[in-house]
């Protein structure tokens, strides 16, 4: 046995298991059909899931530290105050979805595995590297827990996931804010599906405010959220050979106050004429043409819990940063 993967004193190996649901090949197939559909739309649009790869990941990351970028303190200071409030829901299976570094998750962990009934954690994402290092870590930290990982989309495998008694689904980040609203409703129904009633649903969101302060949470100083941008190029290029000139583009962060969300755009600057040879066809951007990578879409909580209840969770608790920033969103499946 190799003892270069991390090992516990009594030589048993640290790794927990995985399983993977999206292969390389399936990715791939995956992202063409995306592509054929949102490439084509207008205005063209590629989806998000495509911004984390290895490097897309790590840029996430910095953005988590960001001065601009106050959602992660606000959430991670509302996961320390009130983690050990969640004990009371007995929850036996903590999933995690998008569960990135599953940095904020001690918290969740100290409080139900640690004064709690809780005995699994299963860390779910699309990003296989982040994933691993992520579920070795807590096992390392947490020895008695059982950690399970899980690589997939949380649009198509959470059928797949290996729950064991009572859940807890943890959606952190305000990734939910990510989903368009019919995603984010067919989302809540698969959730809903695979849950049984009792189960419980926790959820990071970000909330409405003055919109410079939202557009500079996406628009920082340094870049970083630019260069995370056009990371999305990047994959795009090295998963189906496309050609995009990724510094061809500018990032473009504003407010749709109609739909209350962040939209991220990549505006051409110089004109490009780009070949995307699964789909056999190339598509032209002249100087100021926008393809849409992103929304992040921000709640008020008296919508958010009515828009849950019509889909069968009801809101039993919200806590909320000083200043109204950011909540935590606790939730129940009838
Ligand atoms: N929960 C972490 C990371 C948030 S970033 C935090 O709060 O800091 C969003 C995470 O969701 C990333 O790790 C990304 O890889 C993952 N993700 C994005 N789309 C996904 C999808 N369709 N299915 C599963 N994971 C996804
Ligand atoms: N869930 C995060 C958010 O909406 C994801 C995110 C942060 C993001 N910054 C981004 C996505 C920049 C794309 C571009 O806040």
């Amino acid at each position: 046995m190799s003892s270069t993967n991390g090992s516990l004193p009594g030589g048993e190996r640290s790794e927990p298991p995985v399983d993977v649901h999206l292969a390389a090949g399936d990715w791939q197939a995956t992202l063409v059909d995306d592509l054929r559909v949102s490439l084509l739309e207008n205005p063209r649009r590629v989806a998000p899931v495509w911004f984390y790869d290895e490097r897309g990941s790590e840029l996430f990351e910095q953005i988590t530290e960001l001065a601009e970028y106050y959602p992660t303190r606000a959430e991670r200071e509302l996961l320390e105050r009130h983690a050990p409030d969640l004990r009371s829901l007995g929850a036996d299976t903590l999933v995690e979805l998008g569960s990135g570094s599953s940095e904020k998750t001690s918290f969740l962990l100290d409080a139900l595995h640690g004064g709690g009934d809780l005995g699994r954690y299963v860390p779910f994402d699309v990003s296989e590297e982040m994933l691993r290092g992520a579920a070795t870590s807590v096992a390392a930290r947490y020895p008695a827990l059982d950690v399970h990982g899980v690589v997939g989309d949380f649009h198509r495998h959470l059928h797949t996931l290996p729950l064991d008694g009572s859940t807890m689904v943890a959606f952190l980040g305000s990734t939910i804010g990510n989903l368009r609203p019919e995603q984010r409703a067919s989302f809540l129904t698969d959730l809903y599906a695979t849950l049984e009633p009792g189960d419980h649903l926790l959820l990071g969101v970000d909330l409405v405010k003055d919109p410079a302060v939202l557009v500079a949470a996406y628009d920082d100083a340094d870049d970083v959220t630019a260069e995370f941008n056009r990371n999305a190029l990047r994959v795009l290029n090295a998963e189906v050979g496309a050609d995009f000139d990724p510094d061809g583009f500018d990032h473009v962060a504003t407010w749709n106050a109609d739909q209350e969300w962040i939209e991220m755009r990549l505006r051409a600057t110089t004109a490009q004429r780009v070949s995307i040879p699964p789909l056999e066809t190339t598509i032209g951007f002249d100087v100021g043409d926008d393809l849409l990578t992103e929304i992040s879409a921000k709640f008020r909580l008296a919508p958010l819990a009515a828009e849950l209840h019509s889909l069968g969770w009801d809101t039993i608790q919200h806590w909320t940063t000083e200043g109204d920033t950011f909540a935590l969103v606790v939730a129940g499946r009838r």
